[in-house]
């Protein structure tokens, strides 16, 4: 298996960082493939909680390689702030370990000013953005008039940045926000560009002769499958492919290198979103405070971005599917079934009720599931604290079936389940 994919099947958050950090430790490169600054990965290591926004999360293992690829967009401050925690924490973020695409894209002050314009514009119709400038940054590259990391390169790129910062100003002056100071920006970016020259790479060609070399390649996915601008709950998503198939335009890869590949779909036992959009199987009773948590925990359900409250729900399986069927994937990673422990009967959703049909597959894909009405099996649950647990055998008798019951609905294994955010936390499905 030269290639494993890690895909987020919700809404994100579902625990991503840790297992790709997991899995790492058998692997020789790790590749960021989408999004910027607008993803944080959690991973904790012993008493070190790492908090990563664009770095790979398999970089904390020493021997790894990491790639950040040419579908991520990368607002440099961001970046030098997570690289200097890391060098902090005794982790090698040296040119021969982080290798940033030439053809990734930047993110400046102005794609950031111009997201908080565009979201408050829209009013009560946000999409409820991480402001990190995501969808600017994109926008610029559709239109072609982006930048991107090559160009800090070119002898004219500080003009260049300052024309960006003008033309995006005229549009900033139409929205009512305020002026970004193209000099200001000039000046912070004139400091960047010889710290990142020499992890300037050609991506593309480093990790395909990596594969053919035989290197295990694992693409760490950021968002999750239902944020995915073409196939999610648009227009309630991000601007990038989040899904498994964006690892091949994302990472510069030919398709071959799909064949054998491992699709690993990363999955929380229960069901979270932040931000704006359809989310049918969300509870906002006791039991929602009982899934987030209070903010108290670490992994309590408050993003790692932007510290906001997430929504949170049962599990559901009809979307489950469709992110088995969008991405390909070939096993679960079930996350955070600690968090289960204590309720007394868990509610699964198998299909939706939609006017006198009940549907196990989504007609047109997930965009609009206005109307929708989860249909709920419902398992018991257990007391136990599952934390400790490391064998198969060790979890309670009613978490096998909630897990095969997972496992019979999307017609793949679950692999992995994890049982807290420490490394050693997961049980093994042989
Ligand atoms: P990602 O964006 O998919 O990498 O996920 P986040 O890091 O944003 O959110 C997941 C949170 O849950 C983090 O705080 C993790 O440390 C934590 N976490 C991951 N797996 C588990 C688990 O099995 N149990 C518990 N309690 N926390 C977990
Ligand atoms: P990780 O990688 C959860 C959500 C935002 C918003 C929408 C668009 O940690 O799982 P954007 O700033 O990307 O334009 O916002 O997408 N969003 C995430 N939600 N986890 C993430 O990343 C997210 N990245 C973006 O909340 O609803
Ligand atoms: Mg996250």
């Amino acid at each position: 298996m030269p290639l494993q994919i890690i895909v987020g099947a919700q809404w994100g958050d579902e625990g991503k960082g840790r297992i790709v950090d997991w899995f790492a430790a058998k692997a020789d490169i790790v590749a960021r493939y989408n999004g910027g600054d607008n993803a944080g990965h959690s991973v904790t290591v012993g008493d070190t909680l790492f908090k990563l926004h664009l770095v790979p999360s398999g970089i904390i293992h020493g021997h790894a390689i990491a790639f950040m690829g040419s579908g991520m967009v990368v607002n440099p401050g961001s970046l030098f702030k997570e690289m200097d925690m890391l060098a902090g924490a005794g982790v090698d973020v040296s040119p021969k370990r982080l290798r940033i695409s030439h053809a990734a894209h930047l993110i400046t002050p102005a794609h950031q000013a111009l997201d908080k314009a565009n979201e408050a514009a829209r009013g009560k119709a946000n999409i409820g953005t991480t402001g990190r400038g995501i969808g600017p940054a994109y926008t610029d590259k559709a239109k072609r008039s982006g930048l991107r990391m090559a160009d800090l390169l070119a002898p004219d790129f500080l003009e260049r940045l300052g024309l960006h910062t003008d033309d995006a100003n005229q549009q900033l002056n139409l929205l009512g926000a305020p002026y970004v100071n193209p000099s200001d920006v000039m000046d912070e970016y004139r400091g960047y560009i010889e710290i990142l020259r020499p992890h300037i790479a050609d991506c593309s060609s480093e990790l395909t002769h990596a594969l053919k070399a035989g290197k295990r390649l694992l693409a760490e996915g950021a968002q999750g499958t239902l944020l995915d601008l073409d196939h999610g709950t648009y227009p309630f998503v991000t601007s990038s492919s989040t899904i498994a198939t964006g690892v091949f335009v994302g990472l510069g890869l030919g398709v071959t290198a799909a064949q054998n590949a491992v699709v690993s779909g990363v999955c929380k036992a229960f069901q979270t979103r932040v931000g704006s959009g359809p989310f049918p199987t969300e509870v906002k009773d006791d039991l929602a405070a009982r899934l987030r948590g209070t903010g108290e925990n670490p992994w309590d359900e408050f993003g790692t971005t932007t510290g906001r409250p997430r929504r949170v729900g049962w599990l559901d399986g009809v979307l489950l599917r469709y992110a088995v069927q969008i991405n390909g994937l070939t096993e679960l990673v079930m996350t955070k079934l600690d968090i289960l422990s204590g309720i007394e009967t868990l509610k699964l959703c198998v299909a939706y009720k939609h006017g006198n049909k009940t549907i196990t597959d989504l007609p047109f894909g997930p965009t609009d599931l206005d109307g929708y009405e989860p249909v709920y099996e419902e398992y018991p649950g257990w007391q136990e604290d599952v934390s400790a647990m490391r064998d198969w055998g060790e979890l309670p008798l009613a978490a096998h079936r909630y897990l095969e019951a997972i496992a019979r609905l999307t017609d793949i294994p679950v692999r992995l389940v994890s049982v807290g955010p420490e490394r050693e936390q997961i049980v093994e499905i042989s």
